[in-house]
């Protein structure tokens, strides 16, 4: 994904949808299916089977799980449910594959997803094959009535798929971070420039005002959405300022050369516990080569730009580097509301962005009916949420009501920040 240098607001189309306006449901079924499934096998063809097969950390998961899992879920939720007769590929794979549905039934542990040698890379190749045979031939008997019934659950499965997509570039990224010959995902890739490329100072410092004022938030119409964005509703937000740009490099070697990962009265409690249990003193994926800062990218190990987003921060380090900067993190609430006036730049397409938000349900938010109830809601406590989209996120799959969410250690995902302030 690639975006133009400009420093006009990114802002994504509000409403993507996988399905075309034209064509009929059968084929615009068929043709979103198996656009999405192609990019998972696009994505997943650098890799060997030794790649797809490294679990580098509890967080983050095999390649050749992350295949097979987003394959499980149309064959457990859709063909299983819905297609009469049939026949599971293996009888084994819903216990491997499942992730955390408990209404699915039992499922092997996370953390020994890279455990499993076998099946192999081939097996799952195999696996997706079989499965996508029999969606794209149920999609060609079932009648219009049944297309339509099924038709947001094949999109839900869309949607995760393209959420897995993302997971697989951060973890095979995390897992070749740990290679002390650092392997290239992709030698020809490039970070995405940001409407501050090349400006290394802070004279790019630009801030949008947003006065006092109730604002609607949350998806407000039934385009494709995940149940945590519903209810849409009415909040006070303002006054407040928040920075049209992201932190740069330039900006975070500086709150580094002065100490900032050692003065503990920049952080959190729990983030200096996290900072020295962890011996933080730069951002995931730094490293110091011969007294030289460099980072690990999808590119294998590259210089530090000074004019790009810092990347990899966890929320305990937004928050320190805001607090050094005598300023905080903006709420999703404010993100929103500014996102959809065109305030920001570099919204989508570069890093996820830290808000102090907790991650709770919306008033009124209800999980929907059924196993993927437990889609978002059984995650509602403890983690932070996050906006935008990042360099790895799928075309389409970004709006402006979207709500990302991780807990505050983690870093391993395209994760910066934009700083707020209080109007005064
Ligand atoms: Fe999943």
């Amino acid at each position: 994904m690639t975006k133009p240098a400009s420093a006009a607001p990114a802002i994504a189309a509000p409403c993507p949808s996988l399905f075309s306006d034209s064509g009929s449901l059968a084929q615009n079924l068929v043709e979103a299916y198996l656009t999405v499934r192609n990019e998972t096998e696009r994505r997943a063809a650098p890799l060997s089977p030794e790649d797809q097969q490294i679990q580098s950390m509890t967080d983050a998961s095999p390649a050749k799980w992350h295949r097979a899992h987003t394959t499980w879920f149309f064959e457990q939720f859709l063909l299983g449910e819905h297609c009469e007769g049939y026949e599971p590929f293996h009888p084994d794979y819903a216990f491997l594959f499942n992730s955390y549905y408990v209404s699915a039934g039992p499922r092997h542990a996370r953390h020994q997803r890279g455990l499993l040698t076998r099946p192999g890379a081939d097996d799952i190749t195999a696996y997706r094959r079989h499965v996508d045979a029999a969606v794209v031939k149920f999609f060609h008997e079932a009648g219009e009535d049944a297309l339509r019934a099924i038709a947001p659950l094949v999109e839900t499965g869309l949607n995760h798929e393209q959420q897995h997509q993302e997971l697989m570039l951060t973890d095979i990224l995390h897992a070749f971070a740990q290679n002390p010959i650092p392997p290239a995902y992709d030698p020809a890739w490039r970070f995405p420039p940001s409407a501050r490329s090349g400006d290394e100072t802070r004279a790019g410092d630009q801030w949008a005002t947003l006065n006092e004022g109730i604002h609607t938030v949350g998806h407000t119409d039934d385009s494709f959405h995940f149940d945590n964005e519903k209810p849409a509703h009415r909040a006070l937000v303002g006054p407040v300022r928040l920075a049209r740009n992201l932190v740069t490099n330039a900006e975070w070697l500086a709150f580094m050369e002065d100490g900032g990962y050692a003065t503990a009265t920049l952080w959190l409690m729990d983030g200096f516990a996290t900072v020295e249990k962890e011996e933080w003193q730069a951002p995931g994926h730094w490293r110091q080569v011969d007294g030289e800062w460099k980072i690990m990218t999808l590119a294998g190990l590259q210089p530090i730009d000074p004019s790009a987003p810092v990347c990899h921060v966890s929320y305990y380090e937004a928050d320190a580097f805001a607090r050094w900067r005598g300023r905080h993190l903006p709420t999703e609430m404010e993100w929103e509301v500014a996102a959809r006036a065109g305030q920001l730049n570099d919204a989508f397409g570069i890093v996820w962005q830290w808000t102090r938000s907790a991650y709770s349900p919306y008033p009124g938010y209800r999980a929907i009916e059924g196993a993927l109830g437990e889609y978002n809601g059984k995650f509602m406590v403890n983690q932070l949420v996050l906006r935008g989209s990042s360099l790895a996120t799928p075309a389409g799959h970004s709006r402006i009501s979207y709500r990302n969410f991780f807990y505050p250690h983690h870093r391993w995902q395209f994760t910066g920040l934009r700083l707020a302030d209080y109007a005064t």
